[in-house]
């Protein structure tokens, strides 16, 4: 099956390839679509949303998109759909880290979780798909691998930190590891 992942981002791009071995899975740039799609909705949802009609009404192929929020107990669900942006407009992985450090210095409540929301655009049809993985936030940071907040959560029943396991144990608990596999079982029973 051939479909479209609406991202630019290569880390991902490679760890859904992983999940999805038997589909024809092409990012942005390898389609040749060199856009930056707007991320204006106000949650989690509506975002994968307008990401994948994007692609869907401008360029009608299958697709799907998807958008992550790390959702902070104690910031009452902080930064969530701002994760990208969290420590303001032009920051990097790098100043978000720093800004969650600094807000929960003194913080023993430090639960946390990742949450997925994908949409899938199916022949006209949508789909959405949620994965969850809960942690807490670390005090320093653990490992160098991954990318975003992976060297400051440790997943819950784990002793690393994202950053520290390999992309292939990372994707068997993700939030989006989840999501997608429940993407791909979806997409099995379409096939059968
Ligand atoms: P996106 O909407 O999927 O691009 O995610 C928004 C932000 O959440 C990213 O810029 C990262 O800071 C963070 N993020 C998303 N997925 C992960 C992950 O798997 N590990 C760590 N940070 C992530």
């Amino acid at each position: 099956m051939k479909m479209i992942f609406a991202t630019n981002n290569a880390y991902k791009l490679k760890e859904i390839k992983l999940a999805l071995p038997d589909m024809e899975l092409k990012g942005l740039q390898e389609a040749g679509i060199m856009v930056d799609i707007p991320e204006t909705g106000i949650t989690l949802e509506e975002n994968a949303v307008i990401k994948a009609r994007f692609i869907y009404s401008k360029y009608g192929v299958n697709c799907f998109a998807d958008d992550t929020g790390l959702e902070v107990q104690v910031l009452n669900g902080a930064p969530g759909v701002f994760s990208a942006r969290y420590a303001g407009p032009n920051c990097d992985f790098g100043d978000n880290n720093e800004k969650l450090l600094k807000e929960l210095e003194s913080e023993n409540n430090r639960l946390a979780q990742f949450r997925t929301v994908i949409c899938l655009i199916l022949d006209g049809q949508e789909f959405l798909f949620e994965g969850v993985c809960k942690g807490e936030i670390l005090n320093a940071y653990h490992g160098k691998d991954g990318f975003g907040y992976d060297p400051i959560f440790k997943p819950s029943g784990f002793k690393q930190s994202f950053a520290e396991m390999t992309l292939h144990a990372k994707n068997e608990i993700s939030h989006r590891g989840l999501a997608v596999q429940k993407l791909i079982c979806f997409l099995k029973q379409k096939k059968n």
